[in-house]
């Protein structure tokens, strides 16, 4: 009889702890007093709910029902390759299907990022705080990170350049890519300006260290002009040197976890044999649903509906954080110009880990800052979200976070 299974895991698994937000949200569930800014949740108000029963009715008529029901293509469906392609092109962006894998989900793409990249020992290099779901999905291939704090129009890339070359002079191993989120970083919602785009990419040129560009919330921007994405910039450049991961969680809906990657040739073969080893297909049902969302459900309304919507959520979010957090309570928060989150600082003398535990007594909850950091974590942070909670739930969870934090002493 086998006692100790530990002792058979693998170096990789053995002390790999999973997500950390996961376990936060499971102390929620089953407590519906909390009103909870803790999740990263689109609201079911802009689910094209309709939209998606005709389209399950067109995916699933007579024969086609066989080809759900089956085993399908495992770099994914022709249907929703050719819809990729034409939607990449908003953003001037032309790849052809051998540069597109269709993944099961944005955390899938990090997953064959991270297991096509990284050896353990590896570099990672990223913002300092970046989205806590990449650093657990490379985290099983148990790579380092050197991060450098995110300033207020992006990733700090003089920062980033220091460290480059400071390994470089020391003959050390580069970071095997840097990742960001230039557009509305989960979990600070700022977004990198189009000089640090270039300047990243010069940055990945002048030390041959490719980009991982996961852009999410590109499409949810309520404020100021959209930009493109550091794919095309580069791509405009006749460079190489960035993979974009992609989702449809945030557009459209999470449920059907469907995204995409895009990149060389080369990389977009292996990480398809790496998909063949551990999702194989993503399901063909879900296929032809985001398919027909993006070429039969009036994308440019939908858009201008989730706009509408939350850029609402987020002005009453942004008024009631002023009245309820005064300059003298020393809390301050970002203003972001889309996404679905924004960052809030408290005093450093508060553990916001602590404050949790506190809080969820006031029936609120957020997600405390230090789980967004590959290293050394700061403690005085929170990730809020905007996008799930009705208005009145947002104004009623200001208005206990305030009280919460007044009361600390
Ligand atoms: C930056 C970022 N990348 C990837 C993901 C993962 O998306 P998915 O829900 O499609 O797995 C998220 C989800 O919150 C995210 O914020």
């Amino acid at each position: 009889m086998i006692k100790n299974w530990k002792e058979r895991f693998s170096e990789n698994a053995v002390n790999y702890e999973g997500y950390p937000i996961g376990k936060t949200l499971k102390l929620l569930a089953g407590n519906p007093d909390i009103i909870s800014l803790a999740g990263g949740l689109p609201s079911p108000d802009v689910f094209q709910k309709s939209e998606v029963r005709i389209a399950t009715e067109k995916s699933l008529a007579g024969s086609s029902i066989d080809k759900v029901m089956q085993y399908s293509s495992i770099p994914g469906e022709k249907s929703l390759f050719d819809a990729v392609i034409q939607y990449l092109k908003r953003d001037k962006i032309k790849v052809s299907e051998e540069n597109v894998l269709i993944t099961t989900s944005g955390q899938h793409g990090l997953d064959l990022a991270g297991r096509l990249f990284l050896n353990p020992g590896d570099t990672v290099m990223l913002d300092r705080p970046t989205f806590a779901g990449a650093i657990v999905a490379f985290d099983l291939n148990r790579p380092k990170y050197i991060g450098v704090d995110i300033e207020p129009d992006g990733s700090n890339v003089k920062g980033f350049r220091k460290k480059l070359e400071a390994i470089k002079k020391k003959g050390g191993k580069m970071p095997k890519f840097i990742y960001v989120v230039p557009d509305f970083q989960n979990p600070t919602g700022i977004s990198m300006s189009m000089k640090k785009r270039e300047e990243l990419l010069d940055l990945s040129y002048d030390y041959d260290v490719p980009i991982i560009e996961d852009s999410p919330y590109k499409d949810l921007r309520y404020y100021g002009k959209m930009m493109p994405s550091i794919f095309s910039l580069d791509q405009k450049r006749k460079g190489t040197n960035v993979i974009g991961l992609y989702t449809f969680s945030k557009i459209f809906c999470p449920g059907m976890r469907v995204g995409f990657n895009i990149g060389p040739a080369e990389v977009i073969k292996k990480m398809c044999n790496i998909k063949e080893g551990n999702v194989l297909n993503t399901p063909k049902y879900n296929q032809d649903i985001c398919a027909s969302y993006l070429t039969e459900m009036d994308l440019d309304k939908h858009f201008d509906d989730c706009r509408n919507y939350y850029r609402e959520k987020l002005n009453l979010f942004l008024k009631t954080m002023e009245k309820y957090f005064p300059p003298e309570s020393g809390v301050t928060w970002t203003k972001p110009e889309g996404g679905l989150f924004l960052w809030v600082t408290v005093p450093e003398k508060i553990d916001t880990e602590k404050l949790f535990y506190e809080a969820l007594k006031y029936k609120v909850a957020f997600v405390p800052g230090w789980q967004f950091y590959g290293e050394k974590p700061s403690k005085n942070h929170m990730r809020l979200n905007f996008s799930f909670s009705s208005k009145d739930q947002l104004v009623e969870a200001v208005k206990r976070l305030a009280k919460c934090i007044k009361d600390q002493k």
